[in-house]
């Protein structure tokens, strides 16, 4: 499994397990847990990725129950805060907003550590762009978390290249990654600008639902399926493979996020690193997702 390097002290998996469906899954015990860590971890996917907010502000501590220090000393762990939904520890709150303040911040960056019995975050990210931010604040509470040892790296999610340069221009510190969607259903990245700031800068971008949230197998593009079906087959890997291979073929140094919660699929998670897509297959399935060919 390859990996990258995304900072001076980070270096995470090519391809990353996330979380956010860990409370969703119908086996939620310390042993399934475990069971999925270890499936990633047989392949060298070494990244989890997590949020605060994550199955109502629980799946954190579900992570954090089935940790041990062996397991930790594997692992980067990836969170993110900045959201406050009416739920878990926020019940009481009226409405669903975001929170770029350091007070919050600091506060978010403390429960993950006691959720997850851990004593450093490899990589916090703000969660959603806050039309609230206050960048002189919210830069000055990230390099604070830094300095303070608690975390080790600091990104955001969802940012557009606007966004990423207000905060950035506040800190000391380099932000180091942006997690946005993208997959063959969300592919307006490539051409809006959003891959090609991060790129020009040198920085890695994570891919969150990089399969759209399983809706690439369902949705009525029978022939985008049908042609990842067929090239999985040429690979000897599932349709999935094939749609991760689709970012991993992309010069800018994508890592994809994936969310499934089945331990068979889990297990074949690196299946797409066997995959190397030309530019010309790479451009077929562009195009079966335009639903046209590019002018
Ligand atoms: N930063 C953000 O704002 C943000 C937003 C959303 C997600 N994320 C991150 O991105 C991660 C991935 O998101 P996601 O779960 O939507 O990603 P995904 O990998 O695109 O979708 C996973 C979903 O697709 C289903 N699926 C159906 N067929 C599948 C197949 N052949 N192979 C694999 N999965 C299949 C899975 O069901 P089964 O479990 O039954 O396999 C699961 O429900 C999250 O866990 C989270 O860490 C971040």
């Amino acid at each position: 499994m390859d990996r990258i390097r995304l900072t001076d002290t980070l270096e995470m998996s090519r391809l990353v397990h996330g979380m956010w469906r860990l409370g969703d899954d119908t086996d939620t015990s310390v042993g399934h847990v475990r069971n999925k860590i270890a499936a990633c971890l047989d392949q060298g996917i070494t990244t989890m990725d997590q949020a605060d907010i994550y199955g109502g502000y629980e799946a954190e501590e579900i992570l954090g129950t089935a940790m041990t220090p062996e397991i930790r000393n594997r692992i980067e762990i990836v969170t993110k805060c900045d959201i406050v939904a009416p739920a878990g520890r926020y019940a009481n709150a009226r409405v669903k907003y975001y929170d770029t303040t350091r007070l919050h911040i600091v506060k978010s960056v403390d429960h993950s550590l006691r959720l997850m019995k851990i004593d450093h975050i490899d990589l916090l990210l703000i969660h959603r762009p806050d039309p609230m931010m206050d960048h002189f604040e919210t830069g000055a509470a990230l390099d604070e978390v830094v300095k303070s040892g608690k975390v080790r790296a600091v990104g955001v999610s969802n940012f557009r290249p606007w966004d990423w340069e207000l905060l950035q221009s506040a800190m000391t510190t380099k932000l180091a990654t942006n997690q946005i969607e993208i997959s063959l259903l969300h592919h307006a990245p490539f051409t809006n600008g959003d891959v090609a700031f991060h790129q020009r800068h040198g920085q890695p971008l994570m891919a969150w639902s990089p399969l759209g949230g399983g809706a690439l197998f369902e949705g009525r593009n029978a022939a985008l399926r049908n042609r990842l079906a067929e090239i999985g087959t040429e690979f000897d890997v599932d349709d999935a493979a094939v749609a991760i291979a689709w970012l991993l073929a992309h010069p800018s140094r994508i890592l994809p996020v994936l969310g499934t919660n089945n331990l068979d699929r889990i297990a074949r998670i690196g299946d797409a690193a066997r995959v190397r897509l030309d530019r010309e297959t790479w451009f077929e399935l562009y195009s079966l997702a335009l639903g046209h060919e590019v002018p």
